[in-house]
């Protein structure tokens, strides 16, 4: 077991974050540790996604602490959580690409499913024996996504928490299964479990396999915006923090058992997205050339696409009282400025094995 810096508890009981170095994950150890002094240890594998630098503005602090491993290595855990004896357990953990997952689904069955598996069961033998008090109020929040509820028609209503799964990638099939275990350890062991199904998020420290950055990364790069099929299919997105401060509100106060649906209310075609980008990018960084939309090129599409998702977040709003609050436009500004001010963590990450995923994904398109 790593463990990078000793963690200072100052008499608070931590919080476990689960992927806690990659995306989402990472923003949100940070924002948790920017708003509260509640201690947090991040396990991460440190997968191609997950990325130490990611947490670099905590080095030094010592209500953080880094441990490398796997969700699902049992010798791992089992002595990690009897050590930090956190009051809650976060799960991000996960491999998140559908690209990845149509090219290569074993780890997403790994990772998302047994990974899953052997954490709840990890976490089951840890809750059980604690005391009274501390076993009512631990939470394990398991976050997932919009993908399982499948595709919607574009007329159809958003989906909501008693929308039925109806997962069509190796991905949302993963993530599906994970989210079905999560409450069954609920409904059979009474774990208290919170889960909650979020819309497509972007903003800092993403990594450039996903739309937002890698239309930036390859706009500044003066390479193709390689748009799959018409560029029609539509995603609700969710600036980054807005996802990390709904999760803060469900694990401070939502009710065990439930789900909340997280979403930004913000339906946009993929083709307006890019476009929203380039035009950004013309504003703020003018290639010189004419427009960066020159560069956007129709590829062949990603098989069984999704259509559209989008979420009807009513219930997290009106329970919680949480409310995202950046716009698409504001929040896609902030994120074009990052990516222009952080191009050395850019070229950090795409270094290396992402020129092999650039190749796989894209040569044969
Ligand atoms: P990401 O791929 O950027 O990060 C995943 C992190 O998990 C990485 O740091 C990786 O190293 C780590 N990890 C992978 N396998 C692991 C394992 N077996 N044990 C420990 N750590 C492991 O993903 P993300 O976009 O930050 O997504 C985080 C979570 O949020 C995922 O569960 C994803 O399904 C969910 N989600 C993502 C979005 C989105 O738009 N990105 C939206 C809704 C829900
Ligand atoms: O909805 C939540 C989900 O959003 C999360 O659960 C996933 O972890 C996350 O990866 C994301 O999934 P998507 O498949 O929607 O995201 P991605 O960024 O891969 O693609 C967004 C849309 O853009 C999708 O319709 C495919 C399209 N696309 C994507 C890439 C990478 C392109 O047209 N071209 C591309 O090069």
């Amino acid at each position: 077991m790593t463990v990078v810096t000793a963690l200072r508890t100052d008499g608070y009981s931590p919080i476990l974050v689960t992927g806690g170095a990659g995306f989402i994950g990472a923003n949100f150890v940070l924002d948790w540790c920017a708003s509260q002094d509640v201690p947090v240890v991040t396990l991460d594998k440190l997968t191609y996604a997950g990325n130490l630098h990611n947490l670099a503005g905590l080095q030094g602090d010592k209500r953080h602490s880094f441990v490398h491993g796997d969700i699902g290595d049992v010798e791992l855990v089992r002595p990690l959580l009897s050590k930090v004896r956190p009051r809650a357990i976060v799960n991000f953990a996960a491999e998140s690409h559908v690209d990845r997952s149509i090219l290569g689904p074993e780890d997403f069955i790994t990772t998302n499913i047994v990974g899953t598996f052997r954490l709840l069961e990890t976490v089951r033998e840890y809750w059980t024996i604690l005391a009274p008090r501390e076993k009512e109020t631990f939470r394990f929040l398991h976050v997932s996504t919009d993908e399982v509820y499948g595709s919607l028609t574009s007329d159809a209503n958003p989906f909501d928490e008693g929308s039925p799964y109806s997962p069509n990638s190796p991905y949302s099939a993963s993530k599906a299964a994970s989210d079905h275990l999560v409450r069954a350890w609920h409904h059979t062991y009474g774990l208290p479990v919170v889960i909650t199904n979020c819309s497509n998020n972007y903003g800092p420290y993403q990594f450039p396999e996903k739309l937002i950055p890698l239309m930036i990364h390859h706009a500044l790069s003066g390479k193709p915006l390689p748009v799959y099929g018409d560029g029609l299919q539509v995603r609700d997105w969710l600036y980054v923090s807005d996802h990390c401060s709904a999760i803060r509100a469900v694990l401070r106060d939502g009710q065990v058992g439930h789900t909340y649906a997280i979403g930004g209310d913000s339906e946009k075609s993929n083709l307006d997205v890019v476009h929203a980008i380039c035009d950004a990018l013309d504003e703020e960084r003018p290639s010189g050339k004419g427009s960066y939309r020159r560069q956007v090129t129709f590829v062949p599409d990603r098989p069984g696409h999704d259509r559209r998702y989008a979420i009807n977040a009513a219930k997290i709003r009106q329970t919680l009282g949480w409310h995202p609050r950046e716009s698409f436009e504001s929040g896609l500004r902030k994120t074009v400025r990052w990516y222009l001010d952080n191009s050395a963590w850019t070229d950090n990450v795409v270094a290396g094995s992402y020129r092999d995923w650039l190749g796989q994904n894209y040569s044969a398109r």
